[in-house]
């Protein structure tokens, strides 16, 4: 969201990627994988609704679209409450989270998105809300200073980071439960593909969904764009079965390779063995060759290609694997452009 913008509206997850809204599960029934997860929410939803109390606060860790959006959504659903969505560094001002604190009703859901990129001074306000449902604010200065406290309605706050380990301490031990998302099995985005296949009404092959399945780096939403990207072809070429064709397309279209790289992984590992002989190199000084953010490496590209082995992280730096450059040798094409 960009700044400027109202913080705090209904509608904000539809603009997020309007095309998402519709493909997202509605229910725990429709959401596919992240087992352990699934399991933990479960108990948490149903104890708090056989309690008749606010759920307690959940942490959702784990790279982009992954489901940590959707799954927040569910929570509030199953629960019968109110989702309040906020993107955590848009708010400002200490004020404007109190504005949305106290506008919150008993047992209502806030989801705070990149949690750690909240602002300090607007974090703290969150320690109390969190721990005791109440807002100390200090109003004035110097010896004229006085604490505030109004208190809230019970309320759960479920955080959502890419990087939970950006989160600072007081913060991380109150959330009762830290939910860390893994990549997805290509089994699991096979199914949510062909669920959504469906939902699009279009017939896909079950040798094209496997392709796209091992495509999408163990990404729901990636699935997801590579399969609109497939319908593309399907609605031009005027064909009512999707196949192997038209995946191989799409693929190359979106220069996403066998192994569901794309070209600033590729770039990412290429420009590691063509500048800096294979690494160790710092994280820094890559970001600076590739001109691409330090925080978008860690957080987008890094993790797929490490939990790939495509990446290795080493205390002197990233380097790459022998399986990287098995597979970069012979693609000179695909080199660092
Ligand atoms: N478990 C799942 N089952 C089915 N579809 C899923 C699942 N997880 C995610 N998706 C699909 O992937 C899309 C992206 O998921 P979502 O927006 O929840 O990710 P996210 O973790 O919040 O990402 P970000 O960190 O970028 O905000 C959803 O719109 C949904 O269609
Ligand atoms: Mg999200």
């Amino acid at each position: 969201m960009e700044s400027g913008e109202r913080i705090f509206e209904p509608d904000y997850l539809d603009k997020e990627d309007t095309s998402e809204t519709g493909l997202r599960p509605r229910n725990f029934g429709e959401y596919v994988g992240q087992k352990k997860i699934l399991d933990n929410v479960k108990v948490m939803v149903e104890s708090a609704l056989i309690r008749e109390q606010a759920m307690d606060h959940l942490l959702l860790s784990g790279p982009p679209g992954l489901g940590k959006t959707s799954l927040a959504m569910i929570i509030a659903h199953e629960l019968g409450v109110q989702l309040h969505v906020v993107s955590g560094p848009a708010i400002e001002k200490k004020g404007d989270l109190a504005a949305i604190l106290t506008g919150l009703e008993p047992r209502d859901l806030l989801f705070i998105d990149e949690i750690h990129r909240m602002h300090v001074s607007v974090e703290e306000i969150l320690y109390s809300a969190m721990e005791d449902f109440r807002l100390d604010i200090v109003i004035g200065q110097g010896a004229a200073a006085r604490t505030m406290k109004i208190d809230l309605a019970p309320f759960t706050l479920v955080g959502a980071t890419t990087r939970s380990g950006l989160l600072s301490n007081p913060l991380r031990d109150r959330f009762m439960g830290d939910l860390h998302f893994d990549f997805y099995e290509p089994v699991d985005l096979a199914q949510i593909l062909a669920t959504n296949s469906k939902k699009l009404k279009l017939t896909v092959t079950d040798q094209a969904l496997e392709t796209m399945s091992k495509c999408a780096r163990g990404t729901p939403r990636i699935a997801n764009r590579i399969l609109r990207r497939v319908r593309d072809f399907a609605v031009v070429g005027r064909q009512e079965e999707i196949g192997q064709n038209e995946v191989t397309k799409a693929l190359e279209l979106m220069e996403i390779d066998a192994n569901g790289l794309d070209r600033m992984d590729r770039k990412i590992l290429s420009v590691i063995l063509d500048y800096y002989k294979g690494g160790p190199v710092g994280i820094e000084a890559l970001s600076a060759t590739l001109g691409e953010d330090r925080q978008t490496i860690e957080e987008v590209y890094e993790p797929y290609l490490l939990k790939e082995g495509f990446l290795l992280r080493t205390p002197r730096g990233r380097e790459i694997s022998q399986r990287s450059r098995d597979f970069l040798v012979g693609q000179t094409s695909l080199k660092f452009t």
